[in-house]
Parts: structure tokens; C-alpha cells; sequence
């Protein structure tokens, strides 16, 4: 079986919808025909800020919400990122053969600390497509399904690891992202050119997979459409619309034509209310998945210890195979 490789920051409480179509409906679709391995990749989630207090919390609830929405730890490798320490040293690694202006040509880098600035802008902020390289490569991965937003992280990933081997021989799998293009970017919904994101600037506009319903119904209720009337797809003129019908589409599996003619005369209060009611369908059983799980931490703990030695066995072969071809002297 060909490998596969994922992962999500704990940055929030909850995952978001975009989240959930763009990556995790994905990975459980794909577990079966994949060696897949998918973690929660905590180290970075604190290239900012974070409580920590709170941090190991978030980081449990994410592997639950993993779980929750279809991922089987019996069968998929789901680990935290900071219990594999290979990661955080293959990526010194990597760094080290990484250009500064090639680093810098990041976009997402570019937009976080312009919206951050310089001074609350880390050089772990910086470093942090290196780290991502790092847990692809680390496993070998042959794919790497992920949205739209981390394409070229991965193209990154590409070029190092082409590098790696061409300059110290052959030590990485050179992996091609996935990305499901009708699906790769969720807008949000109080603003539809822009991506919905965990860091999102206002709550209205974010769904998220452990809100109430009933919070979730609003929100779709209150998302920003236009004044047409007609449920067409057209993201040029249409963005709130056509957002809502991406969401509908991915969680009825229905296609757009199809969406377009069963709202055909009908107006948004209708198509919202359908699309609520299958949003809150798809998630409810999720989130109170989510809650049983988290009633027993100690076991959900132990799952992910158990995945984590999965892991770090492959890790450290690859590993030590770098260390080997760098040149650094082996411990004896
Ligand atoms: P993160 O945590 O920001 O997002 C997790 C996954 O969700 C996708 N995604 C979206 N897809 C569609 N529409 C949206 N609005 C949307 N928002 C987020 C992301 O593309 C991603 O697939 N750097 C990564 C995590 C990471 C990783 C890795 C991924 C670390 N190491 C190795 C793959 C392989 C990140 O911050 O994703």
C-alpha cells in the first residue's frame, strides 16, 4: 500500500467545517487504500501564541475529533507530532538546506506576520513549512491530502526533498499533494472571498464541527449571500451562494447542477434551511462522538501512545539514515 500522510494544528477548541470537508472527509475515505498516518501536529500550533494551560486540551480534543469523524486508530497511524521527537530534528535538518529567500517566498508565511507584525512574528512562524516538510518526508509519504491553502508547502516539501537526495543520495519518497479541487477552499460565511480559518477574526462566520445546533443553524441562517434570489453557482458574482452550495454538495454528496435545479424558484431562506439541517446532520452524531470520547481520557491517551511508538519506529529509521548520509558521527 502505497503511504499517505495528514495533519492539523490544535489551534482551536474545534475543528472547522473547512477543516472537516477540505481534509478530514478525505482521510477517512482514503484510510482504506492507504498506509495512512495522521497526527495533530501541536509543535505547530505554537509557532503562535498559545495558553498552555490549555494547549493539551486542544491537543486531545483534535485526535478526538479525529476519531469521532471516521478515522480508525486500529487501522490509521494517529499520533501528536511532539511524541515523535524525530520531527523537530529532521526539520533542523531540513532547515539547513533550505534558502532563506525560498522560505520567505511563503505565502501564508507573508500573510500571518503581516497581519501579526514583525515584532509578534516568530522565526518558528518562519521555519514552519521546514517542520511540515519534515513530517512528510520523515514517513516516506508517496501523498498528502490536504486543501488548497497548503499546496505549496508541499511543493516545498517536494523541492527539499529532491535536493536532500540529489546532494547526499537517496533518502526521501518525493510525495504529491491531493487535493480535491471542488472542495479544497470553505469560505467564510460572513465574508466569501476569504477562507474560513480557526484564527478568523469574528465567530459568525466560522462553523464549527463542536458548536450547538442550534449555533450552527443561526450562522447559516445569518451567512452573507446577495440579492438575486437565485441559488446559482457563480463564485465570481455569487461567493456567499455558491459557498453554501459547496457545503451542501459535500455533505449530501449531491452535485451543483443537481443543487441548482432542487432550489430552482425557490428563494435563500429555503435553500439556507436545507443546508443548516444537513450541516447539523452530519455533525451531530460527530460531536457527541467527540463528548463520549473525551469522557475517558486516560483511554484516549493511550491510543495515542500506542500510535505514537507505530510512528516513531518508521520515523527514526528514516531518521538515522540522514543523520547517516549528512555525515554526523554516530553515537557508539
Ligand atoms: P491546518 O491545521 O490549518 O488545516 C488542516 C487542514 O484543513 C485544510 N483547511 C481547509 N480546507 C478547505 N477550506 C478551508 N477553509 C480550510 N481551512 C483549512 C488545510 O488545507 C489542511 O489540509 N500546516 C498544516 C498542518 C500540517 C500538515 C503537515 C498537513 C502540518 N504538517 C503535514 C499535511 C502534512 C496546517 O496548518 O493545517
Amino acid at each position: 500500500k502505497a503511504r499517505l500522510y495528514s495533519g492539523m494544528q490544535p489551534s482551536a477548541d474545534s475543528l472547522q467545517i473547512g477543516n472537516y470537508i477540505g481534509a478530514l472527509m478525505q482521510w477517512r475515505d482514503l484510510q482504506d487504500s492507504y498506509d495512512a498516518f495522521f497526527s495533530v501536529v501541536d509543535l505547530h500550533a505554537i509557532t503562535v501564541a498559545q495558553d498552555p494551560k490549555i494547549l493539551a486540551e486542544k491537543t486531545r480534543r483534535t485526535a478526538a475529533q479525529y476519531i469521532a469523524a471516521g478515522i480508525k486508530p486500529a487501522k490509521s497511524t494517529l499520533y501528536v507530532q511532539s511524541h515523535v521527537s524525530a520531527h523537530a530534528e529532521l526539520a533542523w535538518i531540513l532547515s539547513t538546506i533550505t534558502g532563506f529567500g525560498e522560505a520567505g517566498r511563503m505565502t501564508q508565511f507573508k500573510d500571518k506576520s503581516q497581519r501579526y507584525g514583525a515584532d509578534s512574528t516568530s522565526v518558528g512562524l518562519f521555519t514552519y513549512p521546514v517542520l511540515m516538510a519534515a513530517d512528510i518526508l520523515l514517513y516516506q509519504a508517496n501523498v498528502v491530502p490536504v486543501g488548497d491553502d497548503q499546496k505549496q508547502h508541499v511543493e516545498l516539501t517536494r523541492d527539499l526533498a529532491e535536493r536532500f537526495n540529489s546532494r547526499f543520495g537517496e533518502a526521501f519518497t518525493v510525495p504529491n499533494a491531493m487535493i480535491q479541487q471542488d472542495t479544497a477552499r470553505i469560505y467564510d460565511l460572513q465574508n466569501p472571498t476569504s477562507k474560513m480559518s480557526k484564527s478568523a477574526e469574528t465567530d459568525a462566520g466560522v462553523l464549527w464541527l463542536l458548536d450547538e445546533p442550534s449555533k450552527t443553524a443561526k450562522k447559516i441562517m445569518r451567512a452573507v449571500t446577495d440579492n438575486d434570489g437565485v441559488v446559482k453557482y457563480d463564485r465570481e458574482e455569487k461567493p456567499g451562494v455558491s459557498n453554501l452550495m459547496v457545503i451542501y454538495a459535500a455533505m449530501t454528496g449531491r452535485q451543483i447542477p443537481a443543487i441548482e435545479d432542487e432550489f430552482a424558484g425557490r428563494g435563500y431562506g429555503d435553500f439556507k434551511k436545507a443546508v443548516a439541517e444537513a450541516v447539523v446532520n452530519e455533525f451531530g452524531p460527530v460531536r457527541e462522538n467527540v463528548l463520549e470520547l473525551l469522557d475517558d481520557p486516560a483511554e484516549l491517551d493511550r491510543v495515542l501512545a500506542r500510535n505514537a511508538d507505530k510512528a516513531e519506529e518508521v520515523a527514526t529509521k528514516t531518521l538515522t539514515d540522514v543523520y547517516d548520509k549528512v555525515g554526523l558521527l554516530r553515537r557508539a
